[in-house]
């Protein structure tokens, strides 16, 4: 449960300064085993490793960018994203889903 707080930490915190509109957070239980974490915000750019496969960095040493998402790869059993079409109406902006899996 500890690191579903910190991957949800990390996509909101990504979800604030990464897009200019609003966002979410959804959990889900997948079974009995494993939490879903699903944050959704309106910006359509999908970060590596959401998308294609990407090799597994870990950031420079003392970097102070891009350790939110070192671990995600690190912590999370599973992770995806995808676009989300949309109109443009309110309830329906577009923008992505990240989303990553913690065993419970
Ligand atoms: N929700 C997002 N939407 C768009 N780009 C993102 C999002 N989350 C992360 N990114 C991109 O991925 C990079 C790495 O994210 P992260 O590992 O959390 O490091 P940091 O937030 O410190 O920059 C960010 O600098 C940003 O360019
Ligand atoms: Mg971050």
């Amino acid at each position: 449960m500890e690191t579903a707080e910190l991957l949800a930490g990390e996509l909101l915190t990504n979800a604030y300064l990464y897009s200019d509109g609003p966002y979410t957070l959804r959990l889900r239980a997948m079974g009995s085993t494993r939490l879903r974490v699903g944050v959704w915000d309106s910006n359509p750019h999908i970060p590596a490793p959401f998308g294609a496969d990407s090799p597994v960095a870990a950031p420079p040493s003392g970097a102070e960018r891009g350790r939110g998402l070192f671990l995600v790869r690190a912590y999370a059993a599973n992770w995806g994203g995808y676009p989300l079409g949309g109109t443009g109406l309110y309830g329906d902006a577009g923008g992505k889903l990240l989303w990553v899996e913690v065993r419970a």
